[in-house]
């Protein structure tokens, strides 16, 4: 039987945060070995919103890098840079011409973000839903392992492909693949360290509320000390009362790797003091292998170069025979 296909990335903006490991890539390394993977680093949509020329291509390194040094595997993942594969740009223009504006209006990261940038709204911030549903529709993929708060975008991505289906393709021979999401309930929403009702968010102007994997020992000990807590006795999971308690104890579930109940158990007599430096300990030394690792990549930079060109070349193939499939039934004539 051919394994089923999964397709995922992260933006290449500014650092990789715990919300975005627990949430995102720790799920893409446990279930590797079961799929055939696609894992992008999403370039283009890291410029729908105003970006630094001179970061970009240094922060697509550094991301392509922690894939690998958080423990991707070669073997059964493909990595590689959206720009590098055209067909990204051009099933984009495809589905936007099938895509009723209205769906895009009422995305809610939408609507957060085009509030954040006030005046500046880009149309590719408008349009960054369709350029995902691109990247997932061309690998014709079944699974799409992401944090909770991409649910919507899997949802429009859903219907986009439905539609195309329904307008240009026959009944047995769907011209795009349904994709499924697959949404961890552990790690689906890292809060803010700063405020357990907010996400953990790259674009938090303070530092303080996230931690990222390549902080330093010393930051993530800062960072942890200066955390919000609250002045209830005894530490427990699940009191709405208490959403920085819940985000922290989920922290430390998964970091140390141990299951809910045992941290229960292990937390329910302590007070802040005594856990911020076991939570503070188990960051750090769950992130010093990813680190050490990610050092020696960035240390053999043929290497990642290579991996890379691999990986851009293989996908270019599975994206070129999607996108050949869809400008057919849309009625294009063929380049011969
Ligand atoms: P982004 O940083 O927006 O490129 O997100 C990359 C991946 O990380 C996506 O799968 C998100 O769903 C996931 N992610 C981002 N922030 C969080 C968070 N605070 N908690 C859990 N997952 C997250
Ligand atoms: N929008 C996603 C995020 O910010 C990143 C992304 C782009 C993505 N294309 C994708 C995730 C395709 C999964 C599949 O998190």
């Amino acid at each position: 039987m051919t394994k089923q296909r999964v397709l995922s990335g992260v933006q290449p903006t500014g650092n990789l945060h715990l919300g975005n490991y627990l949430g995102a890539i720790r799920n893409w390394v446990e279930i590797q070995q079961e799929y055939d993977n696609f894992f992008c680093v999403v370039d283009l949509h890291a410029i729908t919103v105003p970006h630094d020329a001179k970061a970009l291509a240094d922060n697509t390194l550094t991301m392509a890098a922690l894939y690998l040094a958080c423990g991707i595997d070669l073997e059964c993942s493909n990595i590689f840079v959206q720009s590098h594969v055209k067909a990204h740009s051009e099933l984009t223009w495809l589905l936007n011409c099938i895509t009723p504006l209205n769906w895009l209006e009422r995305m809610i990261q939408f609507k957060e973000k085009a509030l954040k940038q006030g005046e500046n709204v880009s149309v590719g911030l408008l349009d960054y839903p369709v350029l995902m549903a691109a990247d997932i529709l061309l690998y014709d993929a079944d699974k799409v392992p992401v944090g909770e708060d991409q649910k919507q975008h899997l949802e429009l991505t859903r219907d986009i492909a439905i539609r195309i289906n329904d307008k240009f393709g026959k009944k047995k021979e769907p011209v795009l693949k349904i994709p499924d999401p697959l949404i961890r309930k552990e790690g689906a929403r890292v809060m803010s360290l700063t405020d357990g009702t907010k996400k953990m968010s790259k674009s938090d102007p303070s530092e303080l509320g996230r931690i990222n994997l390549l902080d330093p020992p010393d930051a993530i000990k800062k960072k942890i000390k200066k955390c919000k807590t609250d002045p209830v006795k005894g530490l427990a999971f699940d009191d709405s009362e208490r959403p920085e308690c819940n985000n922290l104890l989920t922290l430390y579930q998964l970091l140390s790797g141990k299951t809910k109940e045992e941290v229960a158990t292990e937390c329910q007599d302590m007070g802040w003091g005594k856990f911020k430096p076991l939570l503070t300990d188990t960051a750090i030394a769950a992130l010093e292998p990813i680190q050490n690792k990610y050092q020696e990549i960035m240390d053999n930079r043929d290497y990642l170069d290579s991996v890379l060109r691999v990986g851009a070349a293989k996908a270019d193939d599975v994206a070129n025979a999607t996108l050949a499939r869809v400008k057919n039934a849309l009625g294009f004539l063929p380049n011969l």
